[in-house]
Order: C-alpha cells, then sequence, then structure tokens
C-alpha cells in the first residue's frame, strides 16, 4: 500500500467554507440506508475566494449531488481517497448529496452500524465521514436539523441530537421522527439511535428551576440494571452546578446502551451513547469496582456538554483540551462522592503503571501530539490521564478558588467555539497573574520526568537543604538534548522525629505545615531554616506532578512515613516503595540461587496496619494492604525479568500471608456484613478489607482457606463476593473446586454478557501455565466472539496485560496468540487491533530472547496489508 499521509499541527488552515445548517434524513435499511444532506455552507471570513471545496468522505455509494438545486456533472468535482473536490463553488451556496451506506457491513463500529439489530452511530473522531460527504473537521460547526425514517414494527425508536419537533407515520409501515438540535456542533458530536428500545425516565430540575426530561434506553433485559446509572447522572448534573457552575442547557438528556462498542462512551451532544459495560449496572451482576468506573464514565460524559460540546476542539490535536480536563472533572467528582485518598491511589496507580509505560516505549508521544497517520490511535493514556495531571497541576498553582475563576472565564469567553489548548492555558495565566509559559512545555513535551532529590542537614545552623534535579528522557522524535526543564509543582512538608509536622521557614516566607515549591530550573536547591534535627520529609503529596521522584529513604524512613505522614497518598506510597524494595531483595536472592527471605521493615509494617486498623480510614488500608502489582513493578526496572519478579512478589505475598495468619484470619470476619448490598462507599471498604484478607488466606494454598473461598463464592449475594471468591479459586488453582465454580457460575450467567465478560477474564489471568491453552479453548466458548470488543478485552486484552508470565512464555506462543487476533482484527476493526497490539510492543526492557520473539511477532503483523491505524504503530514499533 502507498505510504499513509501525515497531518501535522503546523499545517493547520481553517477550513475554506464552513456550514451554517446540516439537513439529514437517513432511510433506515441494514444493507442500504439511503442519506441525504443538504448543507447550507459560506466561505470562512479569513479564507480568500475562490479556493476549492473540500469535503471528507470513506466507503460512501454517492447517488447524487448538486450545488444551489443544479445536478453537478462528473467534471464539476472529483473524488481523490477520502476527499471529494469541487473547485468552483461561490460564497455562499447549498451542497446536496444523496449516499448509500450499509450498517449491516460494518464492522469496525465507527460511523452508523448495527448492534443486535439496533442502528447506531459513533463519528468522534471521523466516524461521520462514513454517513455522509461533508467538512468533517471539530472547527466546522453547524445547526443540524435530522430526520429518522424506519420500519415502526421493528424500529419503535428513533432518536438524534436535541429535540423532536415533528413525527408522524408514513407508507409501508414506515414512521419517522424529526430532531433539532439548537446548538451549532461539530460533525462529530452528531448521534444517531434507532431500535426496539426500553427506556427509563426520571427528572432533574437545574438550579434555576428548569426541568429536564433524563431517558436511559436500554433493551428490554437490561431493565433491571439502570437505576444506578440514573443516579450518577443526577448526582454529576447536580455537582457540575455545584462545583463547576454548569446548568445543563437542553430540555432533554439521553443515554442509549449499545452492546458493541470501541470504547467506553461518547459525549454526543443531549445523546450519549454508552457501551453497556459502562452504564449497565446491579449488585448481582456488578462489582463495587464496575459501580464506581460506571459513575466516573456516566459524569464524565454528561460533563463534556460544557468541557468539549459547548466550547469544543479546533483540531484533533487539542484533543486533550476537551479530555485531560473532563477526566480531571470526573476525578473530583469520584473523589467527591467518595474517598478522595482511595480515588488518588487509584488513580495515580493507573497512571504510573500504564502512561508511564507508555511514555517509556515507542509510542510515546505528549499531551498534545504534534503529528498523526491515525488520530484514532491517540485516545490514549497519555491524552486522557496525563492530560488531567496536567489540569490537576494548574489547580495546584493557581489554588482552588482562582482555578475556578478561570474555568468561568473560559467557558464564558469560549462558549460556541472550537478553540486550543492555548486558550485554556492563557484565560487560566489571565486570571491568576501567574506565568504559565513554561507551563505549556507540559503540552508539547513527551516522557515521565525524573526528579532525583538530595538532602543535607546541618545540625549547627538548623538548616535543612533540599537539592532537585530535574530531567526528561529522550522519547521517539525528542532528543534528550531537547527536553527543556518543566514548572513543577511538589506540594511537600517535612516530619520531625516524633511523627509531627514542622513548621516550614523558607528565607522570609512561613507556609505553615506544607507548601507547593514550584520548581522551574534544572536544578534548584531549598533551605529550610529553624530546623531543630534532621527532619523525613513528605515530598509529592497528593501526587502533584506526574513524575518520578526519587530521595534515598532508608527503609525504617518509608515505615515512619507509612505511620506518621498527615497524606493519606503518601502514605500509601511509602508503603508500597517499602514492598517494592522487598519485592526486589527476593527477586536478587532468586536470581542469584541464594534463599530468600522477607525483609523484616515491611513484616513489621504489615503487622502494625493490621492491628491499628481504625489508624487508617478502611479503604485506604485495603488499598495499603496490597502489593504492587508485576506491570507496575516491571516499570521500575531498567531490565525485566519477568518470571523473576512474578515469582518474588508470589514470594513475598506468600511470606506475609503466613506469618501474620492470624491478622488475615481476623481482618476477614470483622469484615463481614449481613446488611443488604448497596454500593456505598463504607460497605465498599469492608467488602475490599475482607476480599484482600480471603486472598492473603488462599495465597497460602491452605485447604481450609480455599474451603472459605469456595463458601464465599457459594453463599455470596453480590458479584463483588462472588467475583473475589471464584478469582482466589482459580487463580490459587484449587483443582475440583475450581472447575466446579467455574461451571456453576457458567450455568447461571450464560444468557448475561457482561458478567461472562468477567468469568472470561478471571480466566484468562490465571497465573497459572495452562492460561494459554485455555484462553485458546475459550474462544471457542459461545460466550466470546471476536466481533464484539468487550468480549476481545475480557479475554485477549485482559491475557496479554495482566497476565504477565504467560503473555511472556518463553515459547513465543503468547506473541503468536496475539499476533493472529490483531492480523483478523485489522480487517474487521482496526481501531481495536491497532489498541489491542499495544502489549507486543513494549519490549525494550526485557531480554535478547524475549525481544526477538516480539518483534518476529511485529514483522509477521507488518508482512500484512495494514489498516492506517496498525500501520502507525507498527512502525512506531519495529523503527
Ligand atoms: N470522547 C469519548 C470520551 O472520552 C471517547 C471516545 C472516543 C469514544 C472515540 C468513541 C470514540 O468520552
Ligand atoms: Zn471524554
Amino acid at each position: 500500500m502507498s505510504e499513509p499521509e501525515v497531518v501535522y499541527l503546523k499545517d493547520y488552515l481553517p477550513p475554506a467554507y464552513t456550514v451554517e445548517t446540516t439537513h439529514l434524513t437517513f432511510e433506515l435499511a441494514p444493507e442500504d440506508t439511503h442519506v441525504k444532506a443538504t448543507l447550507r455552507m459560506k466561505r470562512h471570513p479569513e479564507r480568500e475566494a475562490g479556493v476549492p471545496l473540500e469535503l471528507f468522505g470513506a466507503n460512501l455509494d454517492l447517488r447524487a449531488i448538486s450545488l444551489n438545486g443544479e445536478a453537478l456533472s462528473k467534471s464539476r468535482y472529483r473524488i481523490d481517497g477520502e476527499r471529494l473536490i469541487i473547485d468552483d463553488v461561490p460564497d455562499a451556496f447549498v451542497l446536496d448529496t444523496e449516499v448509500v451506506i450499509a450498517p449491516e457491513q460494518n464492522t469496525a463500529l465507527e460511523g452508523l452500524y448495527r448492534s443486535n439489530g439496533m442502528y447506531c452511530t459513533q463519528c468522534e473522531p471521523e466516524g461521520f465521514r462514513r454517513i455522509t460527504w461533508y467538512p468533517d473537521r471539530p472547527d466546522v460547526m453547524a445547526k443540524f436539523t435530522t430526520t429518522v425514517i424506519g420500519d415502526k414494527a421493528t424500529l419503535p425508536i428513533l432518536l438524534s441530537n436535541g429535540n423532536p419537533i415533528d413525527q408522524g407515520d408514513l407508507e409501508d409501515g414506515r414512521h419517522f421522527v424529526t430532531w433539532e438540535d439548537p446548538f451549532p456542533k461539530p460533525s462529530y458530536l452528531f448521534a444517531l439511535v434507532a431500535g426496539q428500545l426500553e427506556v427509563v425516565e426520571s427528572y432533574f430540575t437545574t438550579r434555576n428551576g428548569r426541568t429536564v426530561l433524563l431517558q436511559l434506553y436500554v433493551e428490554p433485559q437490561n431493565l433491571h440494571k439502570t437505576e444506578f446509572s440514573m443516579g450518577a447522572l443526577k448526582r454529576a448534573m447536580k455537582w457540575d452546578e455545584e462545583t463547576y457552575g454548569r446548568e445543563y442547557d437542553l430540555d432533554r438528556f439521553m443515554i442509549v446502551a449499545v452492546d458493541d462498542f470501541n470504547m467506553g462512551a461518547m459525549e454526543n451532544k443531549g445523546l450519549n451513547i454508552f457501551n453497556s459495560s459502562a452504564v449497565l449496572a446491579n449488585p448481582e451482576t456488578t462489582i463495587d469496582a464496575g459501580f464506581q468506573r460506571i459513575e466516573g464514565i456516566v459524569a464524565h460524559e454528561y460533563f463534556h456538554n460544557w468541557s468539549g460540546n459547548r466550547v469544543t476542539c479546533r483540531d484533533w490535536f487539542q484533543l486533550a483540551l476537551k479530555e485531560g480536563f473532563t477526566v480531571f472533572r470526573d476525578q473530583t467528582f469520584s473523589a467527591d462522592t467518595n474517598s478522595a485518598p482511595v480515588k488518588r491511589i487509584e488513580d495515580v496507580a493507573v497512571l504510573r503503571t500504564q502512561q508511564f509505560a507508555e511514555d517509556a516505549g515507542p509510542t510515546a508521544h505528549p499531551v498534545r501530539p504534534d503529528h498523526f497517520i491515525e488520530i484514532s490511535n491517540f485516545y490514549t493514556l497519555t491524552v486522557y490521564e496525563k492530560g488531567a495531571e496536567v489540569v490537576r497541576m494548574l489547580r495546584n498553582l493557581l489554588g482552588k478558588e482562582t482555578f475556578r475563576r478561570g474555568t468561568d472565564t473560559y467557558f464564558e469567553r469560549f462558549d460556541g467555539q472550537a478553540v486550543r489548548v492555548e486558550d485554556f492555558v492563557n484565560t487560566m495565566a489571565d486570571v491568576s497573574g501567574i506565568d504559565l509559559g513554561q507551563f505549556m512545555r507540559w503540552y508539547e513535551q513527551a516522557g515521565t520526568p525524573r526528579i532525583d532529590v538530595a538532602e543535607e542537614y546541618d545540625a549547627e545552623r538548623q538548616e535543612y537543604a533540599l537539592t532537585f534535579r530535574q530531567h526528561t528522557p529522550a522519547t521517539p522524535g525528542q532528543v534528550a538534548d531537547s527536553k527543556q526543564p518543566l514548572h513543577i509543582p511538589v506540594r511537600m512538608g517535612l516530619l520531625n522525629g516524633r511523627g509531627n509536622p514542622i513548621e516550614l521557614a523558607v528565607g522570609n516566607e512561613r507556609p505553615g505545615h506544607e507548601m507547593v515549591l514550584e520548581l522551574r530550573e534544572a536544578e534548584e536547591r531549598i533551605v529550610f531554616k529553624h530546623v531543630a534535627e534532621k527532619p523525613t520529609p513528605s515530598l509529592l503529596r497528593g501526587f502533584s506532578a506526574p513524575v518520578i521522584l526519587n530521595f534515598p529513604y532508608t527503609r525504617e524512613q518509608l515505615a515512619f512515613l507509612v505511620k506518621y505522614d498527615v497524606d493519606g497518598f503518601n502514605r500509601w506510597d511509602a508503603g508500597q516503595r517499602l514492598a517494592q524494595e522487598a519485592i526486589f531483595d527476593v527477586m536478587h536472592a532468586i536470581q542469584a540461587g541464594e534463599a530468600p527471605t522477607l525483609d523484616d521493615t515491611l513484616l513489621d509494617v504489615f503487622d502494625y496496619l493490621l492491628k491499628t486498623p481504625d489508624r487508617a480510614d478502611r479503604a485506604v488500608l485495603a488499598e495499603m494492604l496490597q502489593l504492587p502489582s508485576e506491570a507496575y513493578l516491571a516499570g521500575q526496572r531498567a531490565q525485566v525479568d519477568i518470571d523473576a519478579i512474578h515469582d518474588a512478589r508470589a514470594f513475598v505475598e506468600r511470606s506475609l500471608a503466613e506469618q501474620l495468619h492470624f491478622h488475615w484470619q481476623a481482618l476477614y470476619e470483622s469484615n463481614v456484613t449481613k446488611a443488604a448490598y448497596e454500593p456505598s462507599f463504607e460497605q465498599i471498604s469492608h467488602r475490599a478489607l475482607k476480599n484482600v484478607a480471603l486472598s492473603y488466606l488462599c495465597a497460602t494454598g491452605d485447604e481450609d482457606a480455599l474451603a472459605l473461598a469456595d463458601q464465599q463464592f457459594k453463599t455470596a449475594t453480590n458479584m463483588t463476593d462472588t467475583r473475589a471468591a471464584l478469582t482466589q479459586l482459580v487463580h490459587r488453582h484449587a483443582g475440583e473446586r475450581a472447575d466446579a465454580a467455574l461451571k456453576a457460575f457458567e450455568a447461571r450467567w450464560s444468557h448475561d454478557p457482561l458478567v461472562m465478560d468477567q468469568w472470561l477474564t478471571l480466566q484468562a489471568t490465571q497465573p497459572h501455565p495452562e492460561a494459554l491453552d485455555r484462553v485458546k479453548a475459550l474462544m471457542a466458548h459461545p460466550a466470546f466472539s471476536l466481533r464484539n470488543p468487550n468480549r476481545v478485552r475480557a479475554l485477549i486484552g485482559a491475557f496479554s496485560q495482566h497476565n504477565h508470565v504467560n503473555f511472556h512464555r518463553a515459547d513465543g506462543e503468547g506473541y503468536a496468540l496475539l499476533a493472529d487476533i490483531v492480523l483478523q482484527l485489522n480487517k474487521s476493526n482496526p481501531e481495536i487491533a491497532a489498541r489491542l497490539v499495544l502489549p507486543l510492543t513494549r519490549y525494550q526492557r526485557l531480554d535478547e530472547v524475549h525481544q526477538q520473539l516480539m518483534r518476529g511477532a511485529l514483522e509477521r503483523i507488518r508482512n500484512q496489508s495494514l489498516s492506517r491505524n496498525l500501520y502507525e504503530v507498527i512502525e512506531k514499533a519495529l523503527a
């Protein structure tokens, strides 16, 4: 294939022509849906007259095209790849087109497609061009009116954005509904849904007293899974009014659940479309973490109505403008609704494990990339999660109140516009008076910054000095020398020997017990005065910047911080560092052929935590009692030995399990509740502690412990407890018990694909060497399908991302399996293929043998004819 075109940020030009109104008519049919479009267009004021008109389209069968009512002959326009060009157009005109598309054949799930017989759309980022010829770019905003025509018996529900303004019956048993969206929007926010759906309704009264109709559309079998999301939506609406002063702006807000969906959910104006896994929940089918994930996603999509829809992106390089900000908004919403420290711990764990790995690999890119081949490849952890961290740093630098003034001003200034990251940051600079010029580098420079911190204590002068050295390693396209120092907020405090916070004195400033240092130089030294004894520093509290910070803590200091730090996040982090060191000790012993032992300090800390459980809130405690994941640990090594990490972690886990057996038993028993299930914070923390305890008990492999898991499995009344127990039985390889439980689970839940996804995942992630064969066998199971992204993620994604020992088998069979599947998906669903392949691209820190095998698998993929999506990823990985 010819080399795909690269798009550069620096080449941006405003569109030559914009669209004022877009009228669409859909006549729905599986193989031949007719789409008529009437676009009222005019020349962009900044562009000269006589420039050709350029529209985008893909897989469209063009049946008619006319300009100002006159059919265009073939000589008046040409089609070049995804572009339709008309050389000669006046300054203002009406363009009419008619195309035919085949939703039934659309397996890529971009544009208009069918899911379980229902019609639905996915247009972000460039799916609208699979529906009709259009200037499909986010800086073209038009008012849409959409008429949907379909068979009344099979498609009783016909939805699009905005408000219904007309409806009626047609001949041949068809009917229609016309929708009008009063807010101009880019094409990526267009949506259409048609099907046999049930609706659950409720109302929300805005702070100005307007009543909004809330509708949740689902397939009939899912009606019992809607209550939680409806509640979450109302909580989000209220929170956004209180926290950001943002009120909803249409008379109705609709959510539709669909089974086949590439991502989590989509914020289409007034008509959000959700992956069913991101909206349907019920205690019997959904684990606690699932409820919390759903609450976060419902809020996220709702928040986009302002951060994304009312104020949108000028071009796709600005994606983090809407995504980073909206993730930050949903993170703080969840923190306010549940436990703030636990939410922070979870978010940072994802960032440090997955986003840092992205930064360290061949697909690393800045929060605002400056070029791409396929924009769908840039819906990444860097854009979303690091993008959220950057917004969080702005709030750290400005303070809450000034930040709020900044967001108010931003929404006011740019309402109805398509803008850039600079517009957001400059607004923050304007309202605060802070110079954020250097801060912009966070958007432009890829890679994870490192900060090495050294201390000096002068007892005579009672001075304590910290020296911070920052640098960012090279990333593809950005050599180490080109990396500039960043503006980094470091929230910190100092503790004295009794564990009390020290009053800080820097120069003439007396900030209290805590301060935010603002690093700007490659090297900076800060001197604290009147420090009576050598303190223990607590640095980067709340993870105030997305960096790797190294301070030469002794293990005693880490244990001390676990006990005494006032910052919940840093208490957890100190414990994780201590556990990491203990695990690496064991790893080194194993590698040297010596008998490993458990670090005493770690054992003491666990003993302390288990004896004084009220010291931390329960939810934080449950986090503190868990060891860092294998993926996180691998990220800490310059050279990764997958098996050694696994064995070392398992050794430490088993040692803690055995030596503190009595405590685990007690922890389990004291957290059993009889109360009816609620996904409340209180109950969630009890279940979390109980199931952590169960996991340690089972880590011994003791018959008693497995019997306990079995009993929990048989008596559980909610999926959290069921799944925790089943995971233990399967992951600890409990033989007969595991097989019987898997069968029982299957028999009970085979009708519910979202539950069966969990059944697939927990088998795919078992550490036992039989995992690979199990995955292959499960691919033939009726619960699996390569056509549905959720099934693929549940089985193949889980295996390759969360089962390191088996994915990285020395015989390369794990890699071969992934390559085979990626090649199949390359044809049917390129977006999913390009995501799924990523674990294969992360070979840089593995040994030569694994590197060879992984590159071999990638080369086998490269030899095929690839989609743009996969081409871009594979070329980077093999560069
Ligand atoms: N914009 C969606 C969100 O983050 C994600 C998405 C991107 C969904 C592309 C579908 C396709 O809320
Ligand atoms: Zn989003």
